[in-house]
């Protein structure tokens, strides 16, 4: 059974690496937990809901003696000389900006696993916390420039006059962002968002955004996310933005591209042409930062009373609600490295998450990992700017059309000439139906042939009277036939109102009636 220590981040970190509920999980594993007093206060965990999910709360070096800690920020070299010979250490450690803490983790002959390494692919991303982070702090960042800016979100009309709503610009639409327009737009605002990856459009405006596209195609890296933009989609890029900056209240900038320095997309001339009073989030403030003037950790106020707030502390400002993301996400790689639930690490080279964390192994460096195949979203055709045809279908030939139109009209006179009165005219009806409806439910979209079937119950209303009407005739053969339209014609009915209860039931908010 290995024993795993919570430890008590340093100050300005309000957040901890394992709650009292991830702590159970942890103990479900097969280990034992000890946390050090205090680890959780901030974040508003107390030492007596860890004591009461059965951890033992120890001193820091107890805590930092354990086999395996669980950390968020990564550790002083202070903190490195408490570690135990052949622990392990899970915590965000920036490999690849810090090459000289990799080595000394690796000079002490450890195990150090990196949680903000863990690829973006599907079967990771219960343990992805740059994503959870990403998440929360998005929506923060949206709080902090709701709570400088000195108007409503929502636009009012009032005794006192009519509010217009806030106008909110987010460059950049990934994790971060489409939290950021999420938030803002159910605050009321109207809200914008620039992403060079036009795939994103829909998740945009499925949220309540409007997609402003930069009609310049970008290239896509093999995996998955935006290559650099090039000159032609920067050059309109950077006039999209000083339109927007002009107009728009708030803007909040999250652009990233992995393994680079944050490109830079609100000049300063942009924000000097904004009003007064409007704010400007840079949430890329701590890798160099989108926005010039703005300060990594900073409240900067320009000199003509823009707001620009560079904080790179947004998900710790969420302390509670990132700790059990995060918390969450560790237990869920802790679980992936106890395969047998026994309380015994194994890490296994062949497991590509595995791998791609861990960046020092029993006191050899192993990172850069092997590149990881991610598709952070189903590649795209580049920016539409003409409509993108759909595959061609393999449509009959013409000969072949004609032939089967002339031997249905052949079919339909035959009808008509030789079967006895009224089945000519109500096969002519039956055909006619046939045509229409092919036509009619062709047309429409895939999206839209549930709602269509409400017409289909009114027909199927139609049918049921008809076969009630007909099944007293005293020939048992319509009776039966009559007896089949009425059970036909009621399934299809009931089954509609069926469906659109479910489909009613996914509007409804949880417990909402
Ligand atoms: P992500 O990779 O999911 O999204 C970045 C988005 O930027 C992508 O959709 C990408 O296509 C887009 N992008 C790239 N180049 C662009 C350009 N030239 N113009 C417009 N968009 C562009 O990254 P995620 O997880 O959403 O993080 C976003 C940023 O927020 C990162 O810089 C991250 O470090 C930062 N962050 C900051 C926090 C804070 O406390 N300040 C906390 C968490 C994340």
């Amino acid at each position: 059974m290995a024993v795993i220590g919570i430890v008590r981040e340093p100050a300005g970190e309000a957040r901890v690496a394992a709650t009292p509920a991830t702590v159970a999980t942890l103990r479900k594993l097969g280990h034992q937990v000890v946390v050090e007093r205090g680890a959780g206060s901030a974040a508003s965990y107390p030492d007596e809901a860890y004591a009461a999910a059965e951890a033992t709360l120890v001193e820091r070096e107890r805590a930092w003696g354990s086999e395996i800690v669980l950390a968020i920020t990564a550790p002083d070299p202070e903190q490195i000389a408490l570690l135990s010979d052949g622990a392990t250490f899970i915590a965000l450690l920036s490999p690849a900006l810090r090459p000289d803490l990799v080595e000394s983790l690796a000079q002490r002959g450890i195990t150090a696993l990196a949680l903000d390494a863990v690829p973006r692919i599907s079967r990771a991303q219960s343990m992805d916390v740059l994503s959870s982070m990403a998440n929360i702090a998005g929506y923060r960042a949206v709080v902090e420039a709701a709570h400088e800016f000195g108007r409503f979100f929502t636009g009012q009309v009032t005794a006192a006059g009519k509010v217009p709503p806030a106008k909110v610009l987010v460059a950049g639409a990934g994790v971060a962002g489409l939290a950021a327009i999420g938030a803002a737009s159910s605050l009321g605002a109207i809200v914008r968002a620039t992403d060079p990856r036009p795939e994103v459009a829909d998740q945009v405006t499925s949220i309540g955004g409007e997609y402003l596209p930069v009609d310049v195609a970008v290239e896509k890296s093999a995996d998955g996310y935006a290559k650099a933009t090039s000159e032609a989609y920067d050059r309109r890029a950077a006039e999209i933005y000083t339109e927007q900056a002009a107009d728009v209240d708030i803007i909040i900038t999250t652009a990233l591209i992995p393994g680079r320095a944050a490109p830079r997309l609100i000049t300063a001339s942009d924000v000097a042409a904004m009003k007064p009073g409007s704010v400007i989030v840079d949430m890329a403030a701590g890798q160099g930062g989108n926005v010039e003037g703005s300060v990594a950790g900073e409240r900067i106020v320009t000199e003509n009373g823009v707001i620009i707030l560079g904080y790179t502390d947004l998900a710790s400002r969420l302390a509670a609600q990132a700790s059990q993301l995060y918390g969450t996400n560790v237990a869920n790689l802790v679980a992936l490295l106890t395969p047998g639930k026994d309380g015994v690490l194994a890490i296994d080279f062949d497991d590509v998450v595995q791998r791609s964390v861990t960046v020092v192994r029993d006191g050899a460096v192993t990172w850069p990992p092997p590149p990881v195949q991610v598709a952070a979203a189903p590649a795209k055709a580049p920016v539409a700017s003409t409509p993108v045809e759909a595959p061609a279908k393999k449509s009959m030939s013409a000969g072949r059309k004609a032939l089967l139109i002339v031997l249905g009209i052949a079919a339909l006179f035959a009808v008509n000439a030789f079967a006895p009165a009224p089945l000519p005219q109500h096969f002519t009806v039956l055909t006619l139906s046939v045509v229409i409806g092919f036509y009619v439910i062709g047309k429409v979209h895939h999206a839209l042939h549930t709602p269509l079937m409400s017409v289909t119950n009114a027909i199927s209303g139609v049918i049921v009277v008809g076969a009630m009407l007909q099944i007293t005739d005293p020939d048992p053969v319509v009776q039966v036939l009559a007896a089949v339209a009425v059970l036909l014609a009621s399934i299809n009915i009931f089954g509609g109102f069926a469906v659109t209860r479910r489909m009613l039931a996914m509007f409804t908010k949880g417990g909402q009636k």
